[in-house]
């Protein structure tokens, strides 16, 4: 089904046939427009960008690419076809026909599910919104306005269902939507991660690979709920995520690449050097990278948690790929290993599986982003160099859960406050490394050419070449 381009609101669900929700969500547009208008990229007004469209929801051929004028892009409403026979697959409900409407009973506990993904999404937008000033390239900010435009388009998947299932109170957490503002002290967004500051690219590319990635395994969950259009909605959310960790992977790759390029012309490892020359020395991409996998790690909550084994049992929020794993898929009488804290040293023990399913998400998404942080070693490696890059300890530097204010190191190894302050600009990044980084921040716009400290990509988008003009500006 290709989606008609001549509604107010392109949609695949049937909006024409439903007048008061179709007039909801036309109320609703203007006010998002607005907050795009004073969040969203900034100085975009009259910015051309070859951009993707979703155009249906079959897995090859649903993109479209064009030029688009940014203020015009077109967020639409697509939720994945029906599937027939389709059952909630976890929990008490196990076996049951899988929900077409709302659970009364479950109601609360769904919207604040659907409120907290949402409110994740025009977030991001706000912490990325004045990086198109200094974008390293044209291909990289035509990535960025992608990226972008899509958390837009989540907004609308959720606010979706926040009109269509939960009538006056989901339409209000629709508005308030649009009014909390990532790090505002008086209504800041809902998760930590979501407040943090995205001041350059590393930290661009860093958080699309760590945070996006969180994201992923957010939406995988869900999509395996019992409320069946929550999860239709999220699993096409999940083709526009891929990209999203694809800009990344590949952008830390690119960075990766040039430094090493660099060590290897100039014949060092010395960070004092290597900034000379403009590019980022590995231990300040390892910082970077401890900040947002650990920041990363705190969104899936804590450890043991009451609330994800209710999530869990009413049906409402599965595992990743839930219905791959062999077991009895109720958790029962299963246990899980989470860290503690005891006589200062941190021991794995057995919690009820149920109360452990952050934890069981969060070991997950850590094996994924290994993955990756072994590709980009990869890299390293192919130079001929021997640094390499890793995962923190999943302990390291967290604020939320039993581990929250524990001094434990990278490695796992829990320091004294006073070893802890003398070595956290190791760690982390410091002042001195996030100004080095903005010193390199200057717009690229020419096509075909790319900032100093990162390399070209090895293909374009689209199958367009890598200098081919993805942004004009009007
Ligand atoms: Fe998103
Ligand atoms: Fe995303």
């Amino acid at each position: 089904m290709t989606i008609d381009y001549a509604e107010k609101i392109p949609n695949n669900v049937g909006l024409a046939e439903n007048r008061t929700l179709q007039r909801a969500l036309e109320h609703w547009q203007p006010a998002f427009l607005d907050w795009w208008g004073d969040m969203g990229p900034e100085g975009t007004s009259t910015t051309d960008v070859y951009l993707r469209t979703a155009v249906s929801v079959e897995p090859n051929g649903w993109a479209h690419f064009d030029y688009v004028k940014m203020p015009d892009y077109r967020w639409g409403i697509f939720l994945n076809p029906v599937e027939a026979d389709r059952t909630v697959n976890f929990g008490a409900h196990k076996g049951e026909a899988a929900w077409q409407d709302v659970p009364g009973e479950y109601r609360a506990n769904l919207r604040r599910l659907i409120v907290t993904q949402g409110d994740t999404e025009p977030a991001s937008v706000e912490q990325q919104r004045h990086l198109g000033l200094t974008a390293p390239s044209l291909y990289d900010l035509r990535n960025l306005f992608q990226v972008n435009v899509e958390e837009g388009r989540h907004l609308w998947a959720m606010v979706y269902l926040l009109h269509a299932y939960f009538g006056r109170d989901g339409r209000e957490e629709a508005e308030a939507l649009l009014e909390r503002r990532s790090g505002d002290a008086d209504n800041p967004r809902i998760l930590g991660a979501f407040n943090e500051r995205t001041p350059d690219w590393l930290a661009f590319f860093m958080f699309t690979y760590f945070t996006d990635r969180d994201g992923k395994f957010q939406l995988c969950s869900l999509a395996e709920s019992g409320f069946d259009p929550l999860a239709r909605t999220t699993r096409f959310m999940l083709t526009e995520e891929a990209h999203h960790m694809f800009v990344g992977e590949s952008g830390v790759g690119r960075i990766i690449q040039r430094t090493c390029e660099t060590m290897n012309r100039l014949k060092t490892d010395a960070p004092a050097v290597l900034r000379a020359a403009g590019v980022i020395d590995l231990p300040t991409l390892q910082r970077y990278l401890n900040f947002h996998f650990s920041v990363t790690m705190d969104l899936f909550g804590s450890d043991v948690s009451s609330n994800a084994a209710t999530f869990y049992t009413t049906g409402l929020k599965g595992r990743f790929e839930e219905t791959k794993i062999a077991d009895d898929h109720a958790l029962t009488s299963a246990t899980y290993p989470v860290l503690e804290l005891r006589g200062g040293e941190l021991v794995s023990v057995e919690a009820p599986a149920l109360n452990a399913l952050n934890e069981k998400l969060r070991d997950d998404f850590v094996k994924d982003s290994k993955a990756g942080i072994e590709r980009w070693n990869k890299i390293i490696e192919k130079a001929a160099l021997p640094y390499r890059l890793r995962a923190p300890h999943k302990a390291f530097n967290r604020r939320i859960g039993p581990l929250s204010g524990a001094r434990i190191d990278p490695d796992g190894s829990v320091v004294s406050e006073a070893e802890w302050t003398a070595r956290v600009g190791d760690w982390l990044p410091t002042d001195a490394d996030r100004a080095f980084v903005a010193s390199l921040m200057g717009r690229v716009v020419e096509p075909g050419k790319f900032a100093g400290w990162i390399a070209p990509p090895a293909v374009g988008i689209n199958r367009q070449p890598v200098d081919f003009e993805y942004v004009r500006f009007g």
